[in-house]
């Protein structure tokens, strides 16, 4: 395995994207980067400076006092997020934070600083990058792009899961219902939307599990390095 290439996963909110990205990064050796932690961690930002999400002009003004790094810890064996210094890896899965990051991802200020971040991580090659316009805008040459979807009631019920395993007080109703608000504001904003070209592999893993999903994208990988 010379050769490093670079694997875009996009897809709908909650569909394992970032499970698959991890294992082929593991497996690979690669970096993993998690897209979506960086729009959540800007959110958490503004909301914490009681900024107006919607109020696009008080966003971009906040943009230049945000600072975002993946840092590697030693006991999770992954990439977490640290704003501004603190590390807000756990904070930013909140519910409080999902019900407003697809508003501020809509910002195309917001999106053009998180997108040359990315692009830099990735220059390198041996990326693994999970979000929604990974394939289409990051990287449109990325060597491997997949873009995941499952079924919305098997979403609601993964994420439900996550976060009561995660010691998160939430309904089931409110998990579903914010995975469906924003896959809606995700796949109608005019920049960078949630899409798809002839360029990508379609993984539906409804009824896949989590090896036979992997097995998948594994003989993907391989066909390019071969
Ligand atoms: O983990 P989950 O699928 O629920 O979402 P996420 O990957 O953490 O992304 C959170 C939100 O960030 C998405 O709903 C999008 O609004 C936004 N996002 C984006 O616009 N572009 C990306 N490349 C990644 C995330």
């Amino acid at each position: 395995m010379g050769n490093k290439i670079n694997i875009a996963i996009d897809g709908y909110s909650s569909c394992g994207k970032g499970t698959l990205a991890k294992e082929l990064a593991k497996k690979l050796n690669y970096v993993f980067i998690d897209s979506g932690a960086m729009y959540r961690a800007v959110t958490l930002f503004l909301m914490n400076h009681n900024i107006d999400v919607l109020n696009e002009e008080a966003v971009e003004n906040q943009l230049a006092l945000i600072s975002l790094e993946f840092k590697q810890s030693v006991i999770k064996d992954r990439y977490e997020i640290h704003l501004n210094g603190e590390n807000v890896d756990a904070e930013i899965r909140e519910l409080r934070v999902a019900s407003k990051v697809s508003e501020v991802a809509k910002i195309s200020a917001v999106r053009k600083k998180l997108v040359e971040m990315q692009q830099l991580i990735g220059a390198q090659k041996g990326v693994v990058m999970d979000g929604r316009d990974i394939g289409t805008v990051v990287f449109p040459t990325a060597e491997l792009k997949i873009f995941m979807t499952a079924s919305s009631e098997v979403r609601a019920e993964r994420r439900y899961k996550e976060m009561i395993a995660a010691g998160k007080e939430v309904s089931f109703d409110d998990v579903r219902q914010n995975l469906m608000d924003r896959d809606n504001l995700d796949s109608s904003r005019d920049d960078s939307p949630l899409t798809l070209n002839d360029s990508y592999h379609v993984l539906d893993n409804s009824n896949l599990t989590p090896q036979e999903q992997f097995d998948l994208a594994m003989s993907w990988v391989q066909e390019l390095l071969d």
